[in-house]
């Protein structure tokens, strides 16, 4: 889980990463609030190479962010790390996102994980691009 001690790390990893990172006062009310939020850290050798913070609402998840570090981007990490949230939080929810339209790394890398594209928002961020909004659904197949 992430703590308030990995606020300075987060906080730089994000704005290596993004054009409007977070501002380092959201990232800290996110670590700090402790009802409804599943928001996570991945390591390597205790060092941090990534982050998932998420709100949940009942059955369902809303994913805020996704970040592989960029030396470590393109390498399976982002996968591994989606892969073990799911399987150990998120198995029985529906999970819902928005992401960038132009942002193809993580569109395909949702896809992969059978997210669908249910709706465009348009001019949904500061900088005037648009969102996807993906959701995957919990299955509703039963294997008898
Ligand atoms: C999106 C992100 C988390 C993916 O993590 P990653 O470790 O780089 O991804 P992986 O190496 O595990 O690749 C997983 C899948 O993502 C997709 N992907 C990764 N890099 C890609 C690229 N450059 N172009 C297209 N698809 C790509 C592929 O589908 C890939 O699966 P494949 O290797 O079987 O083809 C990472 O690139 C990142 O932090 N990006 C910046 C932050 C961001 O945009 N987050 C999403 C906010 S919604």
């Amino acid at each position: 889980m992430a703590k308030l001690e990995d606020l300075d790390f987060i906080f730089e990893m994000e704005k290596r990463i993004f054009n409007q990172p977070w501002t380092k006062e959201s990232i800290q009310n996110e670590l700090n609030k402790s009802n409804n939020t599943l928001n996570i850290i991945a390591e390597i050798n205790e060092k941090i190479i990534g982050y998932f913070f998420s709100h949940i609402f009942g059955k369902e998840v809303h994913i805020l962010n996704l970040v592989i570090d960029i030396p470590f981007q393109h390498k399976g990490f982002g996968k591994i790390f989606l892969n073990r949230i799911i399987k150990e939080h998120l198995k029985d929810v529906n999970i819902f996102l928005e992401v960038k339209r132009t942002n193809l790394p993580a569109i395909n890398l949702y896809l992969s994980f059978g997210f669908q594209e249910i709706n465009i928002r348009k001019e949904y961020y500061s900088d005037g691009e648009d969102a996807i909004e993906m959701v995957k659904k919990v299955s509703n197949y039963v294997l008898v």
